[in-house]
């Protein structure tokens, strides 16, 4: 990377470098609205992983909700040009991190099956099959669901 990229909150100014990753990465992807939607939420979190120099280019997010004693993770991208480098697992990791201050007992995700990329990258991040969710998707594929626990054994 050429500046040095950090993360933050995501406000309403960052949505259409978010829309665009977004566009290009899901058949069904979030619209604005649903992004706002989760700005708003309380226990939701938009985080957004943007260049010092601008602090406008967009390398990729995060959404994830923190509620009763687990965490969800609902949406993981990284912009095609910034793809490889890491990005990925640091925005996973920021999740499991914040879990991790709140005392969460732990983090779970759903994927598609067929996204060999992600699920080898919540593998490599710490994460383990635990079931599959049969026609999760609307297009009818199944989903992993994915768990990552956050207690001692996990961690000793
Ligand atoms: C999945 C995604 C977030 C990975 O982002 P990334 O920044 O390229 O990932 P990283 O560079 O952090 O890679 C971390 C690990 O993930 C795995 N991985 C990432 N891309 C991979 C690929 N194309 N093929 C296989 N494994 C891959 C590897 O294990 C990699 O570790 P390694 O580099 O030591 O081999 C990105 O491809 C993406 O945005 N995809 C579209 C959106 C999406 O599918 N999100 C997940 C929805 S649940």
């Amino acid at each position: 990377m050429e500046s040095n990229f950090s993360i933050r909150p995501a406000t309403e100014d960052d949505l259409p470098a978010i829309l665009e990753i977004e566009n290009s990465v899901y058949p069904i992807p979030w619209t604005a609205e649903q992004f706002k939607a989760e700005i708003e939420k309380p226990f939701a979190n938009v985080l957004v992983l943007t260049d010092d120099d601008t602090d406008q280019i967009v390398a990729g997010y995060v959404v994830f909700w923190m509620m009763f004693d687990e965490c969800h993770i609902l949406n993981v991208a990284v912009h095609p040009n910034w793809r490889g480098l890491g990005i990925g697992g640091k925005l996973t990791r920021i999740a499991v991190d914040f879990a991790l201050k709140k005392e969460l007992k732990r983090v779970f995700l759903e994927v598609r099956k067929s996204n060999e990329a992600a699920v080898k990258l919540y593998q490599k991040v710490g994460f383990f099959i635990d079931h599959i969710k049969p026609r999760f998707y609307d297009n009818g594929e199944d989903a992993y669901f994915m768990v990552m626990y956050l207690t001692r054994p996990n961690h000793f």
